[in-house]
């Protein structure tokens, strides 16, 4: 989930800035083709026009609807068309084994899912919503098993409309206040957060859920108490009513991309957490903070009515303790997560990570929002063998915030409380304020804003850091890395750290794709030569690295029916080497409205686990050439049980080859 308005509703904006307004079934698509008549009318016929496109040439500009599979000498699967329906499509040389879906269960003791008779006990023990990023932990601990293990995955929001009965399409404010009840609220809350689940493959291929296992967890902003550690742990800006102490908070929520460390522990990113505040900031000392957070939320969850301690009005501070990373030890089940005020405060997007030549770790985040940072941690001390000492490596280090240069060179600055102006005059008192307020101390540093950092992922195969940023609409001013104004299309930045060295103060950086549609010059995609008009995509957002170091990218358009692009988010094969650079393969297409998060594989690369978000979310059966909003009582699509009177259901696939051996060939 991200804070902004649907691509529908983008493009609106961008029509009154002088595009022309259009409607279903794709604005995006319509829109492109007005930008292609105006480059016509300039003189250009198609063939100038694709001649012209830089380096974005297709090789088949012919617009039928047929597939153009075909086995790809790189990605050795058979190519997933475009397209948008109801359910998902993976390449036919895979299957696609639904493995956990909202509602199943977590915990031994967990009743079996009853949609009508939701309760938050039963939530609390049942696979939470909208699964994002998955992380996988061999058993037994320590091993590279690729037949078990744990997956880590976040919950991190709730489409509460779908989930329950009684909220009609376009309802009134008294009619959405009597639908969030307690219950509702406490439903809401124990769906969000994280789950811990033990999967095994069998014999005969398929993965399963251990239902009886130790690890088995639910994380969540309802009933889980996390620590504080690092610089502003303690520190009165976190401290309230129900935590004096402010070495405590219950819970965690918006959770999206994330990562797992080295030694074997579950890295949870907090995102868009203004949403869950509402009412009057009580404290005017916080208010030029939670201006720049957004809290209160746009579009507040009503958690506040029944918790107060998401009230500003009564627990002004309660927002300085979400917006962190947190460290989950999914090998204890009985551990207390502690959120790392080291690592910042701000809309994490992902924590991957990678080692230093010198053997320290580094943690790569993005800051989810248009014009925001990115940032990177790394620890004060080296891991070593003992894994409860690197479970402590988070709590001290330093943290640094991004600068690109326009020659492609760029460095880390670093975020430390007396240096560089962050310092009493500038309202920094102390480390603590450093962390609290990071937006607030890079501003000052000069980092470079950009167009929406989502996940950024080491590709240890290679060296190279690959960062999403996933689209901005709002950007006006141009520059090197975020070279396109109005930009509904996102691009990838390759990073180098130089010397190769994930510790090192540079780094340079190009660009590997420039995203959208190659046809459109006025888009102004950038492909390899090659690419074919099946083959582009928009909105990079979580990506992966599979064990032989190719990058896979899942996109993240917004739920709803007017996607960027006209079809649905997908899973991609994205060449970083070679002739190939820049080729895009899709292996994987969500249901409609779902956006594709946190591939995932196993060690050996035979299993790629991959979550399906937001089913059917807003969304309509508009390739059938309507549009309509989604209710519970008539979803656009009731993925993956397809049951009536079963609404869509956030799911957990395992992808695997047919012929057996690594996914994607
Ligand atoms: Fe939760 Fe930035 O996507
Ligand atoms: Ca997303
Ligand atoms: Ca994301």
């Amino acid at each position: 989930m991200t804070e902004r308005k649907s691509f529908g509703e983008e493009l609106e904006a961008a029509d009154e800035r002088g595009i022309e307004r259009t409607t279903s079934p794709s604005l995006a698509t319509l829109w492109q083709r007005r930008v292609a008549r105006r480059d016509f009318l300039k003189g250009m016929g198609k063939a100038a026009l694709l001649a012209s496109a830089s380096s974005a040439v297709l090789s088949l500009a012919a617009c039928d609807d047929a597939p153009q599979a075909r086995p790809d000498a790189i990605f050795g699967f058979e190519e997933v068309p475009r397209g948008i329906d109801e359910t998902h499509h993976v390449a036919a040389d895979h299957d696609a084994q639904v493995l956990v879906r909202w509602g199943d269960a977590v915990l031994k003791d967990a009743p079996a899912f009853d949609v009508n008779r939701q309760t938050p006990s039963a939530q609390l023990a049942q696979f939470g919503y909208n699964n994002d990023f998955i992380g996988f932990v061999p058993l037994p601990e320590g091993s590279q098993a690729s037949d078990r293990g744990l997956l880590c995955v976040h919950h991190e929001y709730t489409n509460d409309d779908l989930m329950h009965a009684g909220l009609p399409d376009g309802a009134a404010p008294a009619q959405i206040a009597a639908f969030f009840t307690r219950e509702v609220v406490e439903i809401s809350m124990a769906a969000h957060g994280g789950s811990i689940v033990e999967v095994a493959r069998d014999a005969d291929g398929k993965w399963r859920v251990v239902q009886d296992s130790e690890y088995n967890r639910r994380l969540t902003p309802l009933s889980t108490a996390m620590s504080f550690s690092g610089p502003a742990a303690g520190h009165e800006r976190l401290q309230t009513n129900e935590d004096p102490t402010g070495l405590m908070v219950m819970g965690t929520f918006n959770n999206c991309a994330g990562g797992i460390t080295p030694w074997g522990t579950w890295l949870m990113s907090e995102e868009n957490f203004n949403f869950y505040f509402m009412d009057e900031n009580a404290d005017p000392r916080e208010t030029a903070n939670h201006e720049r957070m957004g809290v209160p939320g746009s579009r507040s969850y009503p958690w506040g009515h029944y918790h107060k301690r998401f009230d500003l009005s009564q627990e002004p501070r309660e927002p300085n303790r979400f917006g962190w990373v947190v460290e989950v030890d999914p090998l204890d089940p009985a551990s207390t997560p502690v959120k790392h005020t080291a690592l910042g405060r701000f809309k994490h997007e992902g924590c991957e990570n990678a080692v230093t030549k010198d053997g320290r770790i580094a943690v790569y985040m993005g800051d989810d929002q248009a014009f925001e940072y990115l940032y990177k941690f790394v620890s004060a001390d080296k891991m070593s063998d003992d894994r409860a000492k690197n479970m402590t490596l988070l709590e001290k280090g330093t943290l640094y915030v991004a600068r690109f240069e326009e020659d492609g060179s760029g460095k880390w600055m670093p975020l430390v409380h007396g240096e560089n102006g962050l310092d009493e005059t500038n309202g920094f008192a102390s480390q603590a304020d450093v962390v609290i307020e990071a937006r607030r101390a890079a501003d000052l540093l000069g980092a470079t804003p950009l167009d929406r950092p989502e996940d950024v992922t080491p590709n240890d195969a290679t060296g190279h850091v690959y960062v999403a940023l996933t689209n901005s609409k709002e950007r006006e001013k141009t520059d090197a890395v975020n070279p396109r104004a109005t930009n509904l299309w996102g691009q990838i930045v390759e990073l180098t750290p130089e010397g190769g060295d994930h510790g090192a103060d540079n780094f340079s950086w190009t660009l590997l794709v420039k995203c959208g549609d190659p046809l459109f010059p006025a888009i102004g995609a950038e492909w390899n030569p090659e690419t074919t008009r099946d083959q582009w995509f928009a909105c990079p957002d979580n990506m992966a690295v599979d064990p032989t170091g190719r990058l896979w990218v899942a996109t993240d358009q917004g739920s709803g029916w007017k996607t960027a692009t006209g079809f649905a988010d997908g899973l991609y094969a994205l060449a970083t080497q070679g002739d190939k650079r820049g080729i895009a393969r899709r292996i994987f297409r969500a249901p409609v409205g779902a956006e594709v998060c946190g591939p995932c594989f196993t060690p050996d690369g035979t299993t790629l686990f991959l979550a399906v978000q937001h089913p059917g979310a807003d969304g309509t059966k508009n390739y059938k050439g309507f549009e309509r909003a989604s209710t519970f009582a008539d979803p656009a699509t009731r993925w993956p049980d397809f049951d009536e009177g079963m609404p869509p259901r956030p799911s957990i696939l395992a992808i695997t080859a047919k012929k057996g051996g690594p996914v994607g060939g």
